[in-house]
């Protein structure tokens, strides 16, 4: 049923005139910033695009658990060990609710999950990349949880009134994140020379994956006109990028590192900076499934799934068990 879900689901948008009455008094909804709820009525498209991006949503903070899962037992410090072991919880937690979320839209966690080891459905290329060094922990902390934020805090105002809500608790603790990963940055570049280096590399290697996190530029995403007129999207991928860059160039320079990128400069006309694209070639080619760790998170997650097959098999046959009790019972 949601095998087209990885298309794009329209062509154009449609005028207030051009809607039948019932889409018509669900857009004017939206326009007047009324939330959605599970059982009003909704266009296909709208529901499918939801479920879409919720649900690619839920497994991007699940995959996202694998990269920095990877460094809890090699936490240089007892208290930081504590501190990724709650994050990465957390990262487990917004999975979870997402799911949730996803779910009132008629779609299965199950089938969601399905969908993610078939390849169907997606999660943040960002993931895709390695995290090779203790700094890399920082860096990740700091720049995907803040490209994060900066993509989730205009969601809270989003359509769908069980998305939006999710949005509002996760971003709460979105901002924790990003600020142990600065943390850590701040030790590293304050650090020993090594630290420094280590910091810095961290820096260039996820510096450009972290801009790709915004999505393709405007003029080549396929989904952004029509989730706008929706509100499922309120700024646009460009438009978050250059905040996301205006807000961190001085932490990195706060934390004396360099942004990798030679053409970075403030524009005092604009207000902002100019700087470098990343190389969207790449970007396609992680998401095709060629980045560095594709293969290593999509097997994580296949051996989990298959590994809890006794679990979802025993809570299973002890509901089935009470309710055949329960009917015997009455
Ligand atoms: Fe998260
Ligand atoms: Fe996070």
């Amino acid at each position: 049923m949601y095998a087209q879900m990885v298309k794009s689901t329209g062509t154009g948008v449609k005028s207030l005139d051009e809607m039948e009455p019932e889409e018509r008094a669900f857009q004017e909804k939206v326009d007047a910033d009324i939330r959605i709820e599970a059982r009003d009525w909704m266009p296909e498209g709208y529901r499918k695009t939801l479920i879409r991006q919720i649900g690619q949503h839920a497994h991007s903070e699940i995959v996202g658990q694998l990269p920095e899962g990877n460094w809890i037992t090699r936490a240089p410090t007892l208290e930081r060990k504590m501190i990724l072991l709650a994050k990465v919880q957390d990262e487990a937690g917004h999975g979870l609710y997402l799911y949730s979320a996803a779910e009132t839209l008629g779609v299965t966690r199950d089938e969601m999950t399905e969908m993610l080891l078939s390849g169907k459905m997606k999660y943040s290329s960002i993931f895709n990349y390695p995290t090779l060094t203790w700094a890399d922990i920082g860096a990740v902390g700091w720049l995907v949880d803040g490209a994060a934020i900066m993509n989730q805090v205009p969601l809270q105002r989003t359509s769908y009134g069980p998305y939006s809500r999710a949005m509002i608790r996760i971003c709460k603790e979105e901002s924790f994140h990003q600020r142990q990963g600065y943390d850590i940055m701040m030790k590293m570049a304050k650090g020993s020379e090594a630290q420094k280096r280590m910091a810095q590399d961290a820096l260039n290697r996820f510096w450009y994956p972290s801009l790709m996190m915004f999505g393709p530029s405007d003029a080549n995403s396929v989904h952004s006109e029509q989730s706008m007129a929706w509100k499922i999207k309120i700024n646009s991928n460009d438009e978050l990028r250059r905040k996301f860059v205006d807000q961190t160039v001085p932490q990195a320079e706060y934390l004396g590192l360099t942004v990798p990128d030679d053409t970075l400069a403030w524009n005092e006309e604009k207000g902002g900076y100019d700087f470098a694209e990343p190389d969207w070639d790449e970007f396609f080619d992680v998401l095709k499934g060629a980045g560095p760790a594709n293969h290593d998170r999509l097997e994580a997650r296949k051996t989990a799934w298959d590994d809890g097959a006794w679990v979802r098999d025993g809570l299973t046959a002890h509901a089935e068990k009470k309710r055949t009790a329960k009917v015997a019972a009455e």
